[in-house]
């Protein structure tokens, strides 16, 4: 069963933060999942929210701080006490995270309205260039097209996948186009018909973000590969919850 951590172990710790990474490492996961942005002063940051509120002690549009400017704030007091410490990371030290623990990165490349997604691009490469991290180690994900084309331009090693809602009616000419890898679909609106027709072609398919494993019990028959969800655990709850109940049952087998 392959789990991929969303913001990082984000039910264990505050999201998109480097206590978040560290916990998913730490129980396991082979992959995390992050948002990534453009602060004013153009320092890809993992942050997945336009603005500071939700996830900060902060205020307004993370486009209007710099870097330094929004490492002042909190970005772990919000979810408990002790992650007070915690500030929003820049891509730059989560990729060195990556890499000393060897441990794979889904980079979302977030674009709200009125973004340059060539610029977060050009910015992530960079980054990415510099880190010297394995190319093999690394995702791109994005609801943006023209982000995946861009990246596909200036970046074609690193893989790219598709973040669909629900699917449009020319997907297929889509993912041919990008050279795609994988296709990431809200497991709410994913059917088995479209599963069977993304599985056949050859890409990846993962789900975001189920966060109740009886939710896609389906989904794995349907060749799902992997699921992004908030709480890697309950899988493993239940995975070793069956695997318990296999084994009794096949004592009272034998015992009958
Ligand atoms: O990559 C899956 C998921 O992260 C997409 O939605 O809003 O959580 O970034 P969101
Ligand atoms: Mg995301």
């Amino acid at each position: 069963m392959q789990l991929m951590a969303h913001r990082g172990y984000s039910s264990q710790a505050p999201e998109n933060t480097l206590a978040a990474f560290k916990q998913a490492i730490d129980f396991g996961c082979q992959w995390i999942e992050l948002d990534v942005q453009l602060t004013a002063d153009q320092v890809p940051v993992v942050m997945h929210d336009k603005t500071l509120e939700r996830c900060t002690d902060g205020a307004g549009q993370l486009t209007e701080l710099t870097f330094s400017e929004l490492t002042r704030y909190s970005a772990g007091n919000w979810f408990a006490p002790e992650f007070r410490d915690e500030t929003v990371p820049s891509l730059a030290a989560t990729l060195q995270l990556a890499k000393q623990h060897s441990v794979n990165l889904n980079i979302e490349l977030k674009i709200y309205p009125g973004d340059d997604e060539t610029l977060l691009c050009q910015r992530v490469a960079a980054v990415i260039d510099a880190a010297g991290i394995a190319k093999d180690q690394l995702l791109f994900s994005s609801f943006s097209v023209t982000a995946l084309a861009v990246m596909q331009h200036i970046m074609p090693e690193i893989r790219r996948g598709l973040l669909w809602e629900t699917m449009p009616v020319d997907a297929f000419e889509i993912l041919e186009n990008l050279d795609a890898f994988s296709v990431h679909c809200h497991y709410r609106y994913l059917d088995e018909q479209q599963a069977a027709a993304i599985k056949q072609r050859g890409y990846a398919l993962y789900c975001y973000t189920p966060n109740q494993p009886l939710e896609v019990e389906a989904h794995w028959r349907w060749g799902v590969d992997m699921m992004i969800t908030d709480k890697p655990h309950c899988y493993v709850i239940e995975e070793t919850v069956s695997q318990d109940a296999v084994s009794k049952d096949a004592i009272s087998r034998n015992e009958s």
